[in-house]
């Protein structure tokens, strides 16, 4: 990281996180963000039919109204998936709402889906440059036909996004992660997959689900993915668990908890999807990567890409470049000609 840059990021950490996230993505508007080459040798992939000149992702939620696509992907990001963004604006739950635990290297949110909704997404996403940029579409806290609002986003931000992912799995929407079993599921899955049907080409869809996860509901979630020509599963959202490991003042916050204490935690539920899916459908992995080993360590337990958000509000948006070193270093390192040789080799 420059010196500038670390200056940058130790000074944001004197203002609230979300006072913090704003001032953040002015900079990044204003063209302040860092530049790095896009691609680095060895690294490039293909996801689902998308050509990445690297493996490492923005997640959702750090760009929600998709307004610095494309300073992240100057930043070196392989893709940027912005959103979540739901149907209308909504102003998500009471500050605060944000939280560092500096100590743990993690986050707690319980935002609930604050976004400016589907028009000034799309406005935004229209101006965009070139690279891989992803929608990541939701549902309005107050809808009385949630799945309805997946479709309302799915279509009004068709060819406007590289792909799509339908996010079932905020713990901060009430009764949102209801979509993730049984007859709530199967009716998502069908009228996403009808709604993709009926538009003119082809965009690859991925399911974003929660690492708090059985083995049944992941065995269940694969097979209906499958079923319904899905693309991909994004493994995974912010964990309602708390580590023993814990030790940050913030730690009882209610909310989603993200960071270094979800590393572990995700990677086994990321295997057991890539044991689930036989090879139906691809993996992305995201939770608590913060180094090129916690990426190259998602890959090996079968993600072809990776995403990730927390690190960067410890170590800046710079991080991506190193990741992206290290992880090419380890690759060639244990004789992988690609990062596709190693997905899934455990
Ligand atoms: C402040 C914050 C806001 C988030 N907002 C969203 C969101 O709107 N939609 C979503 O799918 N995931 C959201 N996430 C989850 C991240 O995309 C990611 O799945 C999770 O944080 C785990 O990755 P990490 O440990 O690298 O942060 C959010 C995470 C954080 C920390």
């Amino acid at each position: 990281m420059s010196a500038l840059h670390t200056l940058a990021t130790r000074a944001l950490h004197l203002l609230d996180p979300e006072d913090a996230h704003r001032a953040t993505l002015a900079a990044l508007r204003a063209g302040l963000g860092p530049r790095a080459p896009a691609e680095t040798a060895g690294l490039r992939v293909d996801l689902a039919g998308l050509r990445l000149p690297n493996p490492v992702g923005l997640a959702a939620g750090f760009d929600k109204n998709a307004e610095v696509a494309g300073a992240m992907l100057a930043a070196g990001f392989g893709f940027v998936e912005c959103g979540t963004v739901t149907p209308l604006p909504q102003p998500g739950n009471p500050r605060p709402r944000l939280f560092r635990l500096g100590e743990d290297r993690a986050v707690i949110n319980r935002l609930g889906f604050n976004n400016q909704g589907l028009e000034r997404f799309a406005a935004n996403l229209a101006r965009r440059g070139a690279g891989v940029v992803g929608a990541n579409i939701g549902a309005n806290k107050d809808a009385a036909d949630r799945i309805a609002d997946y479709v309302t986003g799915l279509t009004r931000l068709w060819r406007l996004a590289d792909y799509f992912t339908v996010n079932i799995s905020s713990p901060n929407t009430p009764g949102l992660r209801t979509l993730q079993t049984g007859a709530a599921l199967s009716e998502l899955l069908g009228r996403i997959s009808e709604t993709r049907a009926s538009l003119a080409g082809h965009a690859p869809i991925f399911l974003k689900v929660a690492p708090d996860l059985d083995d049944a509901e992941i065995e269940a979630i694969a097979d209906g993915v499958a079923a319904a020509r899905f693309d991909g599963v994004i493994v995974g959202n912010t964990t309602l668990s708390r580590p023993d490991s814990l030790v940050s003042r913030h730690r009882g916050e209610a909310g989603g908890l993200s960071g270094a204490p979800l590393m572990s935690l995700s990677t086994r539920v990321l295997a057991r999807f890539h044991a689930a899916a036989k090879g139906r459908f691809a993996l992305i992995g995201v939770g608590g990567i913060a180094s090129g080993a916690d990426a190259y360590a998602k890959i090996r337990a079968g993600a072809s890409a990776v995403q990730l958000y927390s690190a960067l509000v410890f170590q800046g948006p710079a991080l991506v470049t190193a990741i992206r070193r290290d992880l090419a270093a380890r690759l060639a390192a244990d004789g992988f000609a690609s990062v596709a040789d190693a997905v899934g080799a455990r």
